[in-house]
């Protein structure tokens, strides 16, 4: 695969021709059939941090069964994004809503996995219990986490490959570790709908692997997943749609379709090296 080293996001990937090249394929007819609402809609969305707007007039409605990944340059607003869909950010104008209702009524078919590093996971707890929290949204008031729980816990530990390190402290895991605990604890939310910000950031092939797979397993049982994605080469990979944000949504749509020179130029602007470059030198930085 010929790829394009990049002033700061490495490489650029070859499968962007690919993409580029499949588009003009016969429509593969595994269009979805909407029924009920949408997982996610957003209109007019726009959200400001002390009066600077960083998400501006957003409109998306996210397809239902779909691995759909959000891209865009550091401070596009992506976080910012996940956050206004779960009501954690003030908005300043729009809405947004989840399968057809607000965010507050919705919320036991959510679940939402932060981007690592914003939580700091230094107060004693183990990695059973971390995933047994998972389970809270689905009981009763008052009701405490039985042996069912955990029991449940503990698979969903087992299906990331987790369960030797049940009793382990977060704290004493490592990042990619972590990474598949709340994975695990996302899981056992039993959710609909998962909201994932940069699950793939700082893991290991192995962990990345197992990642890839989760998200596959979900698709397959008809969840809708809205991940975060840092990593350009793997978007045609691992995703069905893309969501190109920066400030504003440059593009959304079937990653075949979407995920094209033009608008990762209007996402990421000259930040791309290869796309700063001459017509010939383009056409030549992307050929195989
Ligand atoms: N709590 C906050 N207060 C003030 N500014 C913030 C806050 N959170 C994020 N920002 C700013 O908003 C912009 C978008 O942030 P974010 O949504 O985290 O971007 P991304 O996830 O795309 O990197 C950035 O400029 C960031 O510095
Ligand atoms: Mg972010």
């Amino acid at each position: 695969m010929s790829t394009v080293q990049t002033s700061d996001l490495g490489v650029i990937p070859a499968t962007l021709v690919e993409s580029q090249r499949r588009r003009s394929a016969a429509p593969t007819g595994d269009e979805t059939v909407a029924t009920g609402p949408p997982p996610v809609e957003i209109r007019d969305l726009t959200v400001a941090y002390h009066e600077r707007p960083v998400l501006w007039d957003v409109d998306l409605t996210v397809r239902p069964g779909k691995l759909t990944a959000i891209v865009g340059p550091n401070g596009a607003g992506k976080s910012t994004l996940i956050k206004a869909a779960l009501g954690l950010v003030p908005v300043a104008a729009g809405w947004v809503k989840i399968f057809g209702e607000p965010f507050a009524e919705q919320r036991r078919l959510v679940a939402y996995i932060p981007q690592r590093g914003s939580v700091d996971w230094d107060f004693p707890t183990d990695a059973l219990d971390v995933v047994t929290m998972g389970r809270y949204g689905t009981l009763g008031w008052f009701r405490r986490p039985g042996k069912r729980e955990r029991q449940i816990a503990m698979d969903k530990l087992r299906q990331v490959g987790m369960a030797d390190f049940a009793r382990r402290q977060i704290s004493e895991l490592s990042g990619g570790q972590q990474q598949r605990v709340f994975l695990a604890r996302a899981l056992a939310q039993e959710a609909d709908l998962y909201f994932m910000d940069e699950p793939f950031a700082g893991v290991d092939a192995t962990t990345e692997r197992a990642i890839v797979e989760l998200l596959q397993e979900l698709r397959s049982q008809g969840k809708t997943v809205v991940a975060v994605h840092h990593d350009l080469n793997t978007v045609d990979d691992y995703f069905d749609d893309v969501a190109l944000l920066n400030v504003r949504l440059v593009a959304y749509g079937p990653v075949d379709d979407v995920f094209t020179h033009a608008n990762l130029h209007a996402t990421y602007g000259g930040r791309i090296g290869f796309l700063s470059g001459g017509p010939a030198e383009t056409s030549a930085a992307v050929a195989d």
